[in-house]
């Protein structure tokens, strides 16, 4: 039962010992988008991503309690997750800045629901915003798959820090 579950121990590492050892696990990188009312576009470079449940087809990503974004993937009813091609790095770093219009000179079509869908990427998900997990510093966000594409494009893979084509 949760209840009687022991509380975790006192910790012996800090925030920078454990940001070192989670960057040891490989993942791909994607760049999560959608659009608000007024035609303005938001996107993040996310890594958080993961699959939840194939029936339904669920899918998930965590978003930094205060970015920027928060409010806009609060409220949206859609969005979605492009999984980057292996020569996208430059958009991975384009779609982290703190300033500056991130899809400046960015190729894009519109989603069904109008979400933005780059151009080049391996992959895609467009997903209902389907539930929200606040956890510490993050929120969970759960995605409901309505759509998915696959293209023959090799995908970007992040790890300790470091953009790469191939696992190595
Ligand atoms: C490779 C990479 C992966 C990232 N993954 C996440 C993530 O999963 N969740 C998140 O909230 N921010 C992530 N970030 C940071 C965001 O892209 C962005 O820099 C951050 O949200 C700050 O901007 P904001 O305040 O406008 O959101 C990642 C950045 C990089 C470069």
């Amino acid at each position: 039962m949760h209840s009687r579950s022991p509380r975790a121990a006192s910790r012996n590492f800090d925030s920078a010992h454990f940001r070192k050892a989670l960057s040891q696990f490989a993942t791909g990188v994607t760049i999560i988008t959608t659009r608000l009312e007024d035609g303005s576009l938001i996107g993040l470079t996310a890594s958080s991503f993961n699959s939840v449940s194939l029936t339904p087809p669920l899918v998930l990503w965590s978003l930094g309690e205060k970015s920027s974004s928060m409010p806009v993937f609060s409220g949206n009813s859609h969005y979605v997750i492009n999984i980057l091609g292996a020569e996208q790095a430059g958009l991975a770093e384009q779609f982290s800045r703190k300033s500056g219009d991130r899809f400046k000179g960015v190729e894009y079509a519109l989603s069904r629901t109008g979400q933005p869908i780059l151009k080049g990427v391996s992959a895609w998900f467009e997903c209902h915003n389907r539930s929200r997990y606040p956890e510490g510093d993050h929120v969970i966000f759960v995605g409901e798959v309505e759509h998915c594409e696959v293209s023959p494009q090799a995908p970007l893979i992040y790890h300790n820090g470091q953009f790469t084509k191939t696992m190595g």
